[in-house]
């Protein structure tokens, strides 16, 4: 069984379209997207509201998680550099894991056919 590893980007709502889209053109078959909260290494920022100084701690963000195994991990690591990347504080961050097993509930396939396109 070859190597499967999942990849989890988080980062700014207005850039999941382009990223979808560059996920897609690099050949990643599926994705789980989730709307988050969090905070970095800032612990959220300072909006006015109203007139008064607001802390927000948590901001809202996009998840997205992708699982590979003939996708080159480091495409996808650069794909998402490269679209997210505002260069302001925020652009998000990018988590890397092996992983052990996947499950094709439909056939009962494990592990790296479980997340191959049949037709290639
Ligand atoms: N240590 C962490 N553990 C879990 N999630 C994290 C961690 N750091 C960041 N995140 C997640 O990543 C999101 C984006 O973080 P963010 O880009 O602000 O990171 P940062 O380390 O503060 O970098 P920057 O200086 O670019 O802001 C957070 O909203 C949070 O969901
Ligand atoms: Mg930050």
């Amino acid at each position: 069984m070859r190597k499967i590893t999942k990849i989890d980007i988080i980062t700014r709502p207005e850039k999941l379209e382009e990223l979808k889209e560059a996920l897609n053109a690099i050949a990643v078959t599926g994705m789980t997207v989730t709307q988050v909260f969090g905070c970095g290494l800032q612990k959220g920022h300072t909006e006015v509201y109203r007139g008064q100084e607001v802390h927000v701690t948590l901001l809202p963000m996009v998840k997205i998680e992708v699982v590979v195994c003939e996708v080159p991990v480091e495409k996808v690591v650069d794909t998402a550099k490269r679209v997210c990347r505002t260069g302001k504080v925020g652009d998000g961050k990018i988590f890397v894991y092996p992983l052990e097993n996947a499950v094709r509930i439909r056939t009962g396939e494990e592990g790296d056919i479980a997340i191959m396109d049949p037709k290639s």
